[in-house]
């Protein structure tokens, strides 16, 4: 059994991780953390996601968390992600951090912390969205740059960060199929009054209600148009490729992994 221990276990990706380990005979939760105002601090975790208690209560100290964990899960608030990173690097502790909406200056410490930990950053853990990001890259490829490329995604109405994580994840695919830099070549939300150029990826986005995540790439050229799309109906998905892949970490060196390096025989195209 491998033992994890989740960072922001009261929230909803928190929630649905504790459901699916309870459901998987390969994972047991160990500890749990939240933000310090959190009400849910001293709550058992079974109780919080709707189960039988656990055993488990809701603490504000990782590093206490993380004592007996072979790895940890991060699904909590990017302004989290430097602290979880120092935290689990001091502990020897594998890391996968799923929580989106990161700056370019916590991302630079990823590659420096993966020399002394086993680090997973992935803005999407479902498999469906591990292919979608390949085909993504494939078609960037072959089709010729007359195809604009935008990326649509819609989301719940309580997401904070825009455009998601996957969605900047399928245009990074993208540009990199294309040889670009994202950076270079995205546009968030054409503006009236000026004109697409070749070679921009645009972003649109969609909040309300309590959708899941969707997302689409559409390849638009003249008189025809290619279209990918990944509907997320049931946030377990996510909870589900998460623990796959941190029982996964847990066994690798350190290193910086990528969902895609779980399912290699699957994800080919
Ligand atoms: N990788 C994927 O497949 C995937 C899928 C879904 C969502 N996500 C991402 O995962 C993150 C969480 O999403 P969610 O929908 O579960 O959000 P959520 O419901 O707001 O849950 C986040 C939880 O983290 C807590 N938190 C905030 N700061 C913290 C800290 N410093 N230490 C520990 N816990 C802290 C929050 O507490 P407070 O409410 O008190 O702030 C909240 O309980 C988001 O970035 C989202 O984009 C990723």
């Amino acid at each position: 059994v491998i033992k994890v221990s989740i960072i922001g276990a009261a929230g909803r990706m928190g929630q649905a991780l504790v459901r699916a380990a309870a459901e998987s005979a390969e994972m047991r939760v160990v500890g749990a953390v939240d933000s310090t105002k959190s009400s849910a601090i001293g709550q058992d975790i079974g109780d919080l996601a709707g189960l039988k208690p656990m055993g488990v209560s809701v603490g504000s100290d990782l590093a206490a968390a993380l004592f007996l964990a072979d790895v940890a899960v991060d699904f909590s608030h990017a302004s989290a992600i430097a602290a979880n990173l120092a935290a689990c690097r001091a502990a020897h502790k594998p890391l996968l951090i799923g929580t989106t909406g990161f700056d370019a200056e916590t991302a630079a410490a990823f590659d420096t912390v993966a020399r002394d930990i086993p680090l997973l950053v992935a803005p999407n853990t479902s498999i469906g969205v591990t292919l979608l990001i390949e085909l993504v890259r494939t078609a960037a490829q072959a089709l010729p740059p007359e195809f604009d490329i935008e990326i649509i995604e819609a989301h719940h109405r309580m997401k904070r960060d825009a455009p998601s994580g996957t969605a900047l994840a399928l245009g990074k695919a993208a540009a990199e199929g294309r040889d670009q830099q994202l950076d270079q070549v995205a546009v968030n939300a054409h503006q009236s009054g000026t004109l697409r150029r070749e070679g921009q990826i645009g972003f649109a986005v969609l909040r309300g209600g309590d959708i899941v995540g969707d997302h689409s790439v559409v390849f638009a050229g003249t008189g025809e148009r290619v279209s990918l799309s990944h509907l997320a109906t049931d946030r377990a998905i996510f909870a589900r490729g998460a623990l796959k892949a941190a029982a996964w970490l847990a066994a690798q060196p350190p290193g910086r992994y990528f969902m895609r390096d779980i399912f290699p025989d699957k994800i080919k195209t």
